[in-house]
């Protein structure tokens, strides 16, 4: 199967999208998804290129790119679903690109890891009460 890097599928999404630094090139399907199942995966491939190495952050200057580690917005599993969905200031939008099952599983791993500790999982329902798909 013909693999696409995620920067050339993030230009595609916006040409405003840039990486600070890319670390590895994640792979995504012929049909522009992500592959990666589980919640560190998803992480690793796709949110760390730009909230960097355990989600620490970075100021480039150019961009910034806020920390997820310890990180008290994630206290409602709400907030980084919303911006999954829709997309915030300099990040993109993945409604199109991660299912809902995916989003469960990289939200329930950002809250869970990278310093911050709230263990009351997001469920699939809550993901497709929002995503409304
Ligand atoms: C192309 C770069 C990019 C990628 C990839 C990316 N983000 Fe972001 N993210 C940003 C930027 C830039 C912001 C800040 C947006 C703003 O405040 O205007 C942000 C903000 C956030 C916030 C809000 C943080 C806060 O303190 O308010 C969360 C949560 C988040 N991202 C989660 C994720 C997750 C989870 C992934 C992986 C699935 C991801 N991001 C992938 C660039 C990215």
């Amino acid at each position: 199967m013909n693999k696409l890097t995620l920067s050339a599928l993030l230009l595609g999404m916006s040409s405003l999208v840039t990486y600070p630094a890319v670390a590895g090139t994640p792979t995504v399907s012929e049909s522009g998804s992500f592959e990666q199942k589980t919640g560190e995966d998803l992480f690793n491939s796709i949110c760390q290129g730009c909230h960097m190495e355990g989600g620490k952050g970075v100021n480039t200057g150019a961009g910034f790119y806020p920390a997820l580690a310890n990180n008290p917005r994630l206290s409602a599993a709400g907030y980084p679903i919303f911006i999954l969905l829709n997309g915030l200031g300099g990040m993109p939008s993945f409604k199109h690109y991660l299912s809902d099952e995916q989003i469960v599983e990289v939200v329930n791993y950002i809250r869970t890891n990278l310093g911050n500790d709230y263990p009351e999982k997001t469920t699939l329902e809550e993901v497709k009460s929002m995503s409304n798909r």
